[in-house]
């Protein structure tokens, strides 16, 4: 059964922080940043806000953008790095915020890649008729975790929470929508080039980012090229086919080189890197919104989505909207 995209929402707390700012706490530039990153400004959280409540909220708006209600959810997954607590999940948060009193709710943990992982995850479910209708989030309050000792780190992130609602449908229903396919990979060996510092049953905290922001780099941007050959080789889909990059929003020469593989002039990449920073696993879904609502993003367009983060893992997915 196809499995569609049928509404998209976000949220974003108010609180807008520049580069101007946050050279007033470290030792770092707007020059810098834009040039190294593409990233003019990101959100920070405000007193109250969480990334379960940053979740309902886009939830909702995505609800509302598919015409419907609580009651006809029967999952959510939510893909994080930044959960409110150690458990429960975020994603029986805002199964309980939004009163919902069925359905299973869960979390995934694939970093950057979070919000892909939950959608291969949803699509594998849903696509036996098993689940009908599904919100799928990502959602971040990364300024929780920066360290103002490390600027390597502490001017890249941001916070904030995108959604889509998805559904199985028939053939007939869904008239060529849905999700084309998903590719998802990783690779622990490089554990340690991108990690929080603190876990569990590591040092009983919440830890640190530590990254290796050249190694990233360097990965990101070859897997991201392997991404683009093998998705469209395995689905037999051309470049001239795909409409949109939405791409994961963590540094703008990554984004470029990815567009460039897949013969993408700039116009047809949405990027939000400037506005929001990396919102890790709610970079994708929020730049979908964005894209959604200001009417760039039309039904029947195709969509490639990538991502890649911690652990390392990637992920791509092709959908049809
Ligand atoms: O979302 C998960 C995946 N994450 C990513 O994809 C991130 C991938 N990595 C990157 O985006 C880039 O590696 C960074 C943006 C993190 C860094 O850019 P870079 O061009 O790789 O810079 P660099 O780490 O090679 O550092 C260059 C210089 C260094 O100074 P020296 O050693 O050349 O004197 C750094 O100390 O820039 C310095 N630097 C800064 N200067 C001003 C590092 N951070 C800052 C800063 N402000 N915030």
């Amino acid at each position: 059964m196809p499995v569609v995209i049928t509404g998209t929402g976000s949220a974003l707390p108010s609180n807008i922080v520049t580069n101007d700012d946050l050279a007033t706490i470290v030792d770092t530039s707007d020059e810098w940043i834009q040039s190294r990153t593409g990233i003019k400004q990101r959100h920070f959280k405000s007193e109250g806000q969480t990334t379960s409540t940053l979740a309902t909220e886009a939830a909702e708006n995505a609800m509302k953008s598919a015409g419907v209600t609580a009651a006809d959810i029967d999952l959510i997954i939510v893909g994080t790095a930044t959960p409110d607590l150690t458990f429960p999940s975020v994603a029986t948060m805002v199964q309980a915020n939004l009163g919902m009193e069925k359905g299973a709710a869960f979390d995934i943990a694939a970093a950057c890649s979070g919000f892909i992982y939950a959608l291969s995850v949803a699509e594998s479910m849903m696509s036996s008729g098993k689940f009908k209708r599904a919100l799928i989030i990502g959602s971040e309050t990364f300024s929780d975790m920066i360290d103002k000792d490390d600027r390597t780190t502490y001017v890249l992130f941001g916070d904030g929470a995108g959604a889509v609602v998805v559904e199985n449908m028939t053939d007939e229903e869904a008239n060529g929508s849905g999700v084309i396919g998903t590719e998802i990979y990783s690779d622990g060996r490089y554990k340690n080039d991108l990690y929080a510092s603190g876990g569990v049953s590591f040092n009983k905290t919440t830890g640190n980012i530590v990254m290796n922001g050249r190694e990233v780099f360097k990965h990101a941007t070859r897997a991201m090229s392997g991404l683009v050959t093998d998705t469209l080789e395995k689905y037999n889909i051309t470049k001239e086919d795909i409409d949109w990059l939405v791409p994961h929003q963590a540094n703008k020469r990554i984004i470029d080189a990815t567009a460039k593989h897949l013969g993408l002039s700039s116009d047809k990449v949405v990027l939000t890197v400037s506005e929001h920073a990396n919102t890790s696993a709610a970079s994708i879904p929020l730049a979908l919104d964005v894209a959604v609502k200001d009417g760039r993003i039309q039904k029947g367009d195709t969509i490639f989505f990538e991502a890649f983060g911690a652990g390392f893992t990637w992920a791509s997915a092709l959908v049809k909207f």
